[in-house]
């Protein structure tokens, strides 16, 4: 089984048509050393080349070629060399390196040129170090797995460093995870010891030479790859950094095949599905606050944050564990102080901050890096320290005015090695910090003015306002208006019983009883003057009987006459009976009086049919 995989694997993986032109034949590389690190998802490969000049010319530049099979992965390429003698002294200083396109090279191949700090004489050499980093260099074979089995991956190579120059020694070192191994390519004195595969010192190699090799290796390493993400820095001049990131994730691994059982998940070991992702950490500055993880769903309260001076980690969950083909989409967002991201130079403020994500180990094939400003930012300019896309966008948000600006980074193909400080450049007016104030506060004035305005055109929403104390203020006086009513009606029947008393005096003679009716009268006349003084008093001055006070006053004034021309009838019939005067005397003495007295009568009763429709 082992023999025919690697077998299957022994395809030739790219093949070189045509060797070195003489041109390039100058340099040699005197010694490599290179070592390929495969314990993770992502392939770094770290060479230590020494090159050697047997030409006459001066040369300035160094070659660096990689098959198009492997170019199409790089996603990063360092080159540096260390200055100074002895160990602890050294310091590592890097070397421009740009993708150029030599002419009589075989086109499978891609170049990049690193340029040397100074020119290599006759006989010179020079060491520097090359970091190549690929993204998706490790295939899952086979590319379906059950949950119970172990992921198992392919790597191809050469086993000599592929040069356009000839190689005098090298060697290759393949390290794996710890797992097991299943097959790899043997050459003679290759070696496995401790997870880590040597090929070489292979020696005299002409440009260009080139042997396959192919590990086959288990790898539990889960292999995260964000197909998308999303990253958004909005600087706040108000203290504040807020930070969203939008995530599109797959599980980059062998697809999972017969289905995932929980319950084996759970509880079986072997079953685990150790390939799985099953959580994730942000590795977040520190002072970082306001965490928070959400998906579609809504918030995800399975995550946990632990914090120190130097880092905070935020530990994702997802809501099921993902294997290989599975995706999942979720939001982080978190606040960081702004005094820690943004300074100050020659006029001009900047934010500094690391571009990459906050995951450790992973790939992102699409990276948006948008840095939001703060509204009327001029002359912005971004520093990155890699190549990547860049445009200009608006955003709008509450209170904006003309919108804030957005400067946008973009760059494929990203892992953690990009995760440097990039800066944005801007300058700003600290007037435009006060026009947020400034809306804020003249928005609040307006409302308030439109407050006080509306209070005073409705007349019934409160208490304590005029209208409604005017109101209150009328009910009052219709109340009292009544009250005298009331007064008057009594006093009116107390005019009858009056006249009912001289009818029954004509009839029965009994003076006695109409004296003492008079008497009552007398009594409940003054005691009703008495109640009708104080409501009197009251409309008379209140600014709302204004309108029937004449009418009440002139009730009582034609009432007060009335009970007058009463009272003398009342003596005249009652004095007259007493003197026996004749009765025709009698009714002619008063006649002139029950006129007048009828007429009252009638005036009384229609100014109180007039009151009472107030
Ligand atoms: C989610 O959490 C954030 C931060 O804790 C909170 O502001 C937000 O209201 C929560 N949303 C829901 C839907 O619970
Ligand atoms: C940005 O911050 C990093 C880390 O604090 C620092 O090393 C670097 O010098 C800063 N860059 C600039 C331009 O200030």
């Amino acid at each position: 089984m082992a023999a025919s995989t690697s077998l299957r694997f022994a395809f030739v993986l790219f093949w070189i048509s045509v060797l070195a032109s003489t041109a390039l034949s100058d340099l040699v590389i005197s010694k490599i050393d290179r070592r390929v690190d495969l314990t993770s998802q992502i392939v770094r490969v770290v060479s230590t080349l020494k090159v050697e000049n047997r030409g006459h010319d001066t040369v300035s530049e160094v070659l660096l070629p990689f098959p198009d099979i492997q170019a199409k992965n790089m996603a990063y390429l360092k080159s540096s060399y260390h200055e100074g003698k002895g160990k602890g002294k050294q310091s590592a200083i890097s070397l421009p390196v740009t993708l150029v396109h030599p002419e009589g090279m075989p086109p499978e191949l891609t170049f990049y040129s690193v340029s040397l700090p100074r020119g290599l004489g006759k006989g010179d050499s020079f060491t520097l170090d090359v970091l190549t980093v690929f993204a998706h260099s490790l295939k899952p074979f086979p590319a379906e797995i059950t949950q119970a089995d172990a992921q198992l991956v392919v790597y191809q190579d050469s086993a000599y460093y592929i040069s356009p120059y000839e190689v005098k020694v090298q060697t290759l070192a393949v390290r794996l995870p710890s797992g097991r191994v299943e097959s790899y390519t043997k050459y003679p004195s290759t070696k496995l010891v401790d997870s880590e595969i040597k090929y070489g010192p292979f020696e005299n190699l002409p440009p260009f030479s080139y042997i396959p090799i192919a590990v086959h290796f288990e790898s539990s390493y889960p292999f995260v790859v964000v197909q998308e993400l999303e990253r958004e820095i909005e600087i706040s001049h108000w203290g504040n950094v807020q930070i969203t990131e939008h995530y599109n994730l797959v599980h980059g691994g062998a697809h999972i095949k017969g289905g995932f059982s929980r319950i084996d998940y759970q509880s079986r070991p072997p079953m685990r599905g150790e390939s799985s992702i099953r959580h994730l950490i942000a590795r977040l500055p520190p002072r970082a606050h306001s965490v928070y993880y959400r998906d579609e769903i809504g918030n995800i309260s399975t995550s946990h944050l632990w914090a120190n001076s130097k880092m905070t980690h935020f530990e994702i969950e997802p809501r099921y564990p993902l294997f290989g083909g599975w995706r999942t989409s979720f939001t982080i967002g978190y606040g960081l102080p702004l005094r820690d991201f943004l300074f100050e130079s020659d006029g001009k403020r900047f934010l500094n901050t690391t571009f990459g994500c906050p995951i450790n180990e992973i790939i992102i094939d699409h990276l948006i890096v948008k840095v939001v400003l703060p509204e009327g930012s001029k002359e912005i300019s971004a520093t990155v320290p890699f190549i990547t896309n860049q445009w200009q966008e608006v955003k709008y948000s509450h209170l904006d005015i003309v919108g804030r600006p957005v400067i946008v980074l973009e760059k494929t193909n990203v892992v953690p090695e990009h995760n440097m400080h990039f800066q944005v450049y801007y300058k700003f007016n600290n007037l435009a910090l006060l026009m947020e104030p400034f809306l804020l506060i003249s928005g609040f004035f307006f409302l308030f003015i439109a407050c006080i305005v509306y209070m005073h055109t409705d007349m019934s929403i409160s208490k304590s306002s005029a209208s409604y104390l005017a109101k209150q203020q009328l009910d009052e006086v219709r109340a009292t208006v009544q009250q005298v009513q009331n007064i008057i009606n009594r006093v009116l029947s107390v005019h009858n019983k009056l006249e009912t008393s001289l009818r029954d005096l004509s009839r029965t003679g009994d003076v006695q009883s109409c004296k003492a009716v008079r008497k009552a009268a007398d009594g409940l006349f003054k005691d009703l003057a008495k109640e009708l003084k104080p409501l009197l008093g009251f409309l008379q001055s209140s600014p709302q009987a204004s309108q029937i006070w004449p009418k009440v006053e002139e009730l009582v004034a034609k009432e007060k006459e009335m009970q007058e021309k009463l009272m003398a009838k009342h003596s005249t019939v009652v004095d007259s009976f007493e003197k026996k005067h004749a009765k025709r005397d009698v009714e002619n003495r008063v006649a002139s009086i029950e006129q007048k007295l009828a007429i009252l009568r009638q005036e009384v009763d229609e100014l109180l049919d007039t009151i009472d429709d107030f």
